[in-house]
């Protein structure tokens, strides 16, 4: 019996298929989320510019100019990030898992390390 087999093995590869790619929505959707969580909790602190945001403005004094803003920063392992997150980091204050529940902080923390291209670095 060659057909049942062939069924089969045509509905695996299928599954398989539709699996992979609804690994990548999910991804995408967990990003989605993570830009939000950034919005929420880190973005009034840490975007870019340090007239209006005082963790940008502090590190710019305690690291350089260059890792003042934390986006794109490659530096910053993913251990390292939510380290600071949970515990806090001298003026910064932690965040809870209600606030922030360990699946947000990792989709969170691949959000902050995706490289991010400037307008100016776009033109080059
Ligand atoms: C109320 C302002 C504030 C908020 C909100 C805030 N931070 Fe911070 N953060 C700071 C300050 C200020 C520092 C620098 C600590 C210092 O030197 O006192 C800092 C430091 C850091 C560092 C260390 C960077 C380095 O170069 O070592 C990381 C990483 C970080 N914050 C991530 C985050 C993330 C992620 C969020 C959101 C979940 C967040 N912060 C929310 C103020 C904030």
């Amino acid at each position: 019996m060659v057909r049942p087999r062939l069924i089969f093995r045509a509905w695996l590869a299928g599954a398989m298929l539709l699996s992979a790619s609804g690994t990548g929505a999910g991804e995408a959707r967990k990003l989605e989320g993570a830009e939000r969580t950034w919005a929420f909790y880190c973005e009034g602190c840490h975007a870019a510019g340090i007239e209006e945001h005082p963790g940008t403005l502090r590190l710019s004094y305690t690291r350089s100019p260059e890792l003042a803003a934390i986006r794109g920063r490659q530096d910053l392992t993913p251990e390292y990030l939510r380290q600071i997150v949970r515990m806090g980091y001298l003026e910064m204050v932690g965040f809870r898992k209600t606030e922030i529940s360990d699946d947000e902080l990792e989709a969170l923390i691949k959000f902050i390390r995706l490289p991010v291209v400037t307008q100016a670095q776009g033109e080059k």
